[in-house]
């Protein structure tokens, strides 16, 4: 298998830290008077939520969830498993789901479907990225940080075999 390397940075620090301050303040805008469940598809969403939480005015919680799909690894089969539950209800509750990447949207297909089934006052998606060349369903985010071209990307909470994660940038991955 070809060796991967990190070939170049497509956001920097600065920028991201600068798309979610004004994520932030959308959101704020849009939730005024309400409270917000953030809810955190682990794991590559978290240091998303982590920067994203502090950008909000409005009172928020949190929750995680983490799921799975069959199949190959490479790529979403939109058969998804849960292997982690939210600990809460989200009955009534105004939520938003946290991701860091769109790509087929199945995941997000599925995620989306499985909580409206418990009634929620209201379910918006905030992607990091959007990958919309990639996209399988018809499934769009409600507020978006950068849309990017189909290429791999890892750093800022996304990952190669669970490498990278710790990147402050978003990173173009190579092959040697
Ligand atoms: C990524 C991402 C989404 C999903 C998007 O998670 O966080 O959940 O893939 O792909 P899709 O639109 O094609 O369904 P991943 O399975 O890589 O897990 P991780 O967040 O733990 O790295």
């Amino acid at each position: 298998m070809p060796e991967k390397y990190v070939e170049r940075v497509l956001l920097t620090k600065e920028e991201i830290q600068k798309r979610v301050i004004s994520l932030g303040q959308q959101i704020s805008n849009d939730y005024a008077g309400k409270e917000l469940l953030l809810i955190c598809v682990l794991k590559g969403a978290v240091v998303f939520l982590s920067d994203l939480m502090r950008a909000i005015t409005v009172p928020v919680f949190i929750d995680f969830m983490a799921v799975s799909s069959y199949g190959a690894a490479t790529e979403s089969s939109g058969i998804v498993r849960i292997l982690k539950d939210l600990d809460c209800s989200i009955d009534n509750r105004h939520c938003l789901i946290v991701e860091d990447i769109i790509d087929t949207g199945l995941t997000l297909l599925y995620l989306k479907e499985n909580l409206l089934s418990r009634k929620p006052a209201s379910l918006k998606i905030v992607t990091l990225l959007d990958k919309p060349d990639r996209r399988r369903v018809d499934i769009e985010p409600d507020y978006c940080g950068f849309r990017i071209p189909d290429e791999f990307v890892v750093g800022y909470g996304l990952d190669f075999n669970e490498c990278y994660r710790s990147l402050p940038d978003v990173c173009v991955l190579g092959e040697k």
